[in-house]
């Protein structure tokens, strides 16, 4: 008999900080229409410089692991595309915060937002070898672009911290996938720069042709349909990216399906909607928004569609487990949301350009501000403390 692999828990974690769309729309001379219902974006999250990558993963990861989990995790896999060193991976540091045993593996991922998808499936693929063991997959990122450009509106951050392992709680991740991969230069990141570069129109196009793509192979290789589906989980750079991937091929369902497939996606883009992009942590994000809010029953299928520009993209399936809820802290997940403080745009304009300077010089940060157990106090002799 095949062993069920899948998702088995997730931890999200976002800084306690946010900026209000409608505030940032009047400081930029837009109509906050524009961002609230054309971007689709309400809030985004506001990274201050005492959070990074690591410490974002490590405060998501918390919620999930037990003593005894850490004892079981094989290897951490983390996704990622604002790394914090060319050789060294993020996920030798989060091994090491989270105390893991030193028979871990520990490796970063990158290809753009995709990362964590990539994770996912090898940590899938290494669990059913390997029954017994679990996985650490992260994605985590901080999303930014420059002040007052096109992209500033689709800008956030955090980190999603899942568990895969035999016989999840979540999610049974189903074999069939498909995957594309193109070079194509829609949005990239030179060493050298710290703000993405991106030809925004243009990659919004290559998304939904890739989303085509995969989803029209998927179909033939599974001979499912919409007709299957419960649910659509799309990446969501911004809510109305994964909007107009869904209405792409909601004209193939019957409208009460068609209903259906609506009020699932606006359940999982609602947390989206208030934190903004975590690139790689996006797409989990917006399963675990649907989880969440959504109204999902035992052995319900769920799509869900990758995007890293660059590009990458992957449409796979899961099966909803009975248990699902006890998969994740709900409460928690509200509380944190809900108990962020609304910084100006002028304190948001600060903090972004107060991310740990390129020189390498010794920096102490205030950290006076921080309520989260793992947190960046600054940077001495070269090294991150
Ligand atoms: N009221 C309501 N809607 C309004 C409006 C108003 N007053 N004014 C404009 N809009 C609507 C527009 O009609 C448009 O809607 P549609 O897309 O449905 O046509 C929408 O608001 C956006 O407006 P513009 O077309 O004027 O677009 P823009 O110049 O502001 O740029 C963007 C939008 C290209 C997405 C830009 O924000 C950007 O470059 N973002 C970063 C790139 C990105 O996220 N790409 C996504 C695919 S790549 C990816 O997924 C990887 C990743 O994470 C980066």
């Amino acid at each position: 008999m095949t062993v069920k692999v899948g998702i088995d828990k997730i931890g999200f974690y976002t800084p306690n900080l946010y900026l209000d769309m409608v505030d940032l729309a009047h400081a930029r001379g837009a109509d906050p229409a524009k961002y609230q219902v054309g971007i689709g974006q309400s809030k985004q999250a506001v990274i201050p410089p005492t959070q990074d990558v690591v410490t974002m993963a490590a405060n998501a990861a918390a919620q999930i692991l037990t003593p005894t989990i850490k004892t079981q995790i094989a290897m951490v896999l983390f996704g990622t595309e604002s790394g914090i060193d060319n050789s060294k991976a993020t996920a030798v540091y989060l091994a090491h915060l989270l105390e893991l045993s030193p028979q871990t593996r520990a490796v970063e991922l990158k290809q753009a937002c995709y990362g964590a998808t990539a994770g996912l499936q090898l940590a899938a693929d290494y669990v059913r070898v390997h029954p017994q063991a679990k996985v650490l997959v992260i994605g985590a990122d901080i999303a930014r672009y420059g002040l007052r450009t096109a992209g500033e509106v689709t800008q956030g951050g955090g980190a999603v911290a899942m568990l895969v392992a035999a016989n999840p709680q979540i999610l049974e991740l189903e074999a069939t996938s498909s995957y594309h991969t193109a070079d194509v230069m829609d949005f990239w990141r030179p060493t050298y720069r710290t703000e993405a570069l991106v030809d925004g129109k243009y990659s919004t196009n290559v998304y939904l042709d890739f989303f085509a793509a995969v989803w029209a192979d998927y179909q033939r290789q599974t001979k499912l349909t919409i007709a299957d589906f419960a649910a659509f989980t799309f990446h969501l750079p911004f809510t109305k990216m994964g909007r107009k991937g869904l209405r792409q091929i909601l004209p193939t369902a019957t409208p009460e399906h068609q209903a259906q497939l609506t009020a699932a996606f606006e359940a999982s883009q609602a947390d989206n909607r208030d934190v903004g992009n975590l690139y790689t942590g996006s797409l989990y994000l917006s399963f675990l928004s649907l989880l969440r809010h959504g109204h999902l029953q035992a052995g319900q299928r769920i799509g869900f569609f990758s995007y890293g520009s660059g590009a990458e993209g992957e449409f796979f399936s899961g099966l909803i487990q009975p248990n699902y809820r006890q998969g994740f802290d709900d409460a928690g997940l509200t509380d944190l949301l809900a108990n962020r403080r609304a910084v100006s745009v002028a304190e948001y304009e600060q903090l972004y350009n107060q991310q740990l300077s390129s020189d390498g010089q010794d920096m102490q940060l205030a950290v006076g501000q921080e309520q989260a157990p793992y947190y960046l106090a600054g940077r001495q002799h070269e090294q991150r403390v």
